[in-house]
């Protein structure tokens, strides 16, 4: 995070605590959120949008990269609106106070109930298919067209990039979005529809992103189909792009920087529409890794040791795949420091392995570290996005904490599940609870 650095004790301290004493405060593992990072991360979306793009913009967050209440409101205190997949994050945000104005539901299978909710709500929603067509059509059948639902319409826009193929959503091949050969007869569906106002248009690539190309691309891609869109009929207004910036988790990692991504996306947008004659849609993007993935860090105490003499040394720590299911899932790389002695000089090479039942539940292989002891808290960085959002309870383990940091003060913004909770939703029926049958 931005606002981390060693203090007088050599320790680490982001937002002004120090992360030692975090843990002996909240517990272990511990998720701790550096509020300035994201609210920082935020602004450069914004400032370079406003800086770049000539007409209107709206920056997103794409709640799926961490979905809880407080986030929610601090990105919305931000200007951003936020983008969500289901029932539930939806919930979520319009329960952090969020406008239904600046709130577009996605998912590729979006059950009526969903639908239901964001009609009533009012949020806007982003078609994936002819279902969600065909259900929109019928759950806005008895309005009188004087308040038709927002619409928007997603497309596969054929576009490849590099990424983990579990991410890339952009290539033809994907269950995301109508194929582009249905754009006619979409756009003609849609126009028939009194109750529905097409407003926009959306496509998205991937995640985990570092080349820009593919974006360049992609605007040209998006700017052809608002010509069409326009020359049918529809209103469309706006134009979303997506999200998918990557970000650094190793040294090796290069990814470009907010600023520069956005001003790709910005120019790449405006200079296709004025070669194509097109009036400039209001231009929206939808980021959630980097929004959030550098804000935040994961701190564990460091537990069992175990080194098997000239192959390796495991250094187990007290969460793992269930906090972080990246690893073992996209095997990606993490960095970690010891924060408690920050400045020992890093001359071992560990492999930080979780506490669960499996032998892939290794969140880091090749740790460069000062000799980890018992008891030292291991902070692994980076792990805003996708961790929390993907974690289970496998093994029965509690999710843990997070804390929201910032200038001295911490907050829990997600308290630490209970043996309790973990029991809530179980029941035994009645004849187990008799004894001997
Ligand atoms: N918009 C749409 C329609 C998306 O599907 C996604 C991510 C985003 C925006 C945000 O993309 P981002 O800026 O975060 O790259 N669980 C995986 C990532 C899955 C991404 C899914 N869609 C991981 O841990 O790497």
């Amino acid at each position: 995070p931005l606002s981390a650095r060693a203090n007088e004790s050599d320790r680490l301290e982001i937002g002004g605590c120090d992360v030692t004493m975090l843990v002996e405060r909240f517990g272990s593992p511990l998720y701790i959120l550096d509020e300035e990072t994201l609210r920082t991360a935020c602004r450069q979306y914004r400032d370079a949008l406003t800086a770049y793009y000539p007409g209107e913009s709206q920056v997103l967050y794409a709640s799926k990269a961490w979905s809880c209440l407080a986030i929610c409101a601090i990105v919305d205190r931000e200007g951003l609106g936020v983008d969500v997949v289901t029932g539930g994050e939806l919930y979520t945000a319009i329960r952090a106070g969020v406008s239904p104005q600046k709130i577009y539901l996605h998912g590729n299978n979006k059950s009526r109930d969903e639908l239901k909710f964001a009609i009533a709500v009012g949020c806007t929603i982003v078609a994936d298919n002819w279902q969600d067509l065909h259900h929109l059509a019928e759950l806005t059948r008895d309005g009188d067209g004087s308040q038709p639902q927002r619409l928007m319409l997603r497309f596969t826009p054929g576009i490849e990039c590099h990424t983990h193929e579990y991410i890339r959503t952009g290539h033809l091949d994907s269950k995301f979005g109508f194929d582009p050969d249905d754009l006619d007869a979409v756009f003609e569906f849609v126009k028939a529809q009194g109750n529905l106002k097409c407003i926009g248009l959306h496509a998205h690539i991937g995640s985990q992103i570092f080349e820009l190309q593919p974006h360049r691309d992609l605007a040209g891609v998006l700017v052809d189909w608002v010509a069409k869109a326009r020359q049918c009929g529809l209103p469309v207004e706006e134009l979303n792009v997506g999200g998918g910036l990557g970000i650094r988790y190793t040294e090796a990692d290069d990814p470009p920087s907010i600023d520069e991504w956005v001003k790709l996306i910005a120019t790449s947008v405006a200079e296709a529409c004025q070669a194509r004659q097109v009036a400039l849609p209001k231009l929206l993007c939808e980021p959630g890794r980097s929004l959030v993935g550098p804000a935040c860090v994961s701190a564990y105490t460091v537990g069992a040791i175990k080194t098997i003499p000239q192959i390796r040394t495991y250094v187990s720590v007290d969460g793992g795949m269930s906090d972080n299911p990246r690893p073992i899932t996209y095997q990606s790389s993490y960095r970690a420091a010891i924060a408690n002695r920050l400045s020992a000089a890093s001359d071992r090479t560990v492999t930080i392995a979780g506490k669960h039942c499996e032998s892939g539940d290794i969140l880091i292989g090749e740790a460069l570290l000062p000799e980890p002891q018992p008891g030292d808290i291991l902070v692994v960085m980076g792990t805003g996005a996708y961790n929390y959002s993907m974690a289970s309870n496998y093994n029965r383990v509690g999710r843990p904490a997070a804390v929201l940091v910032r200038d001295g003060e911490a907050n829990t913004i997600l308290q630490r599940e209970t043996y309790e909770d973990l029991i809530r939703q179980d029941r035994l029926p009645e004849r187990l609870m008799r004894s001997g049958v």
